[in-house]
């Protein structure tokens, strides 16, 4: 029972790896709140509240973070997890695509963070941003989204440097590709556009297969606990070997 009564904010919660981090803070004793903007009407969860927010829009974050301050009076935890992929050769990327992506996914996160920092100031607080393995390396027909994630990265370094002094942490993690409805969404057709097969992609991690969500709800719980209590500004890797290829 690492988080009991610490109240943690998840963005993208109602799916893939926010829901099992979700899941795993509620089995630790924490009260969770989740933004997203697809609401799961199934979730009867004690210590468990959501709110239809897209994280691309301040007023939204805003009145929400309001309206779960005067619920539970405190925030603890902010785990920035919500984001969108997109898949094509920059030629076929439009205007339209790079900024869905990089409002969704880097914009997001800043409004989110900027929005809840004060209260992490007041308990001493955490933040935990999900990047991705391709933060780090480059990929073909990934031209928005690594640009999204890179930019995480060094988001999360800055705002650690900046936030040092008040005792909040912000680190990040880099799942590699885990078996969630955004990673299946790409292979519909049966194909991830012109990056080839699952299997294809599941030959690029050295472990021989896709990760779970589970397994980055745990390196998301251990940043946001006390076990990490000396690490701020790092990018937590968990993908199956994937960047060291
Ligand atoms: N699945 C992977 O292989 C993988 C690998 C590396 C990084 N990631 C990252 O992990 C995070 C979670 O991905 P996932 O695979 O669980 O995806 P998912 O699609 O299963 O879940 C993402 C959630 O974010 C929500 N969301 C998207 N845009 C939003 C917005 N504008 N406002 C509010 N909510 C929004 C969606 O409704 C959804 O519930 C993403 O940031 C993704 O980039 C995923």
């Amino acid at each position: 029972m690492r988080f009991r009564d610490k109240v943690v904010l998840i963005t993208g919660g109602s799916s893939g790896i926010g829901k099992a981090t979700v899941e795993a803070f509620l089995k630790e004793g924490a009260k969770v709140a989740v933004f997203d903007y697809h609401l799961n009407n199934d979730d009867t969860y004690n210590n468990y509240l959501s709110y239809q927010v897209d994280v691309r829009h301040s007023e939204q974050i805003l009145t929400s973070v309001e309206q779960l301050v005067s619920e539970w009076g405190k925030i603890d935890i902010l785990v920035n997890n919500a984001g969108i992929e997109f898949v094509a050769p920059i030629e076929e990327t439009t205007e339209e695509d790079w900024d869905r992506v990089l409002d969704t996914n880097l914009k997001g996160l800043f409004l989110v963070s900027k929005t809840v920092l004060p209260y992490l100031k007041e308990t001493k607080g955490v933040i935990v941003n999900t990047a991705s393995q391709l933060a780090l390396v480059g990929s073909s027909y990934f031209i928005a989204y690594t640009s999204s994630k890179s930019a995480i990265l060094n988001f999360t370094r800055s705002l650690a440097l900046e936030t040092a002094k008040y005792g909040v942490r912000v680190n990040a993690v880099c799942p590699g590709a885990i078996d969630t409805p955004l990673l299946q969404r790409q292979f519909e057709d049966g194909k991830r556009g012109p990056q080839g097969t699952m299997a294809d992609l599941v030959a690029m991690h050295p472990l021989g297969r896709l990760g779970k969500p589970e397994e980055i709800a745990k390196p998301i719980l251990f940043l946001s606990s006390n076990d990490a209590s000396f690490m701020t500004g790092s990018a937590l890797v968990v993908d199956g070997g994937y960047v060291i290829k």
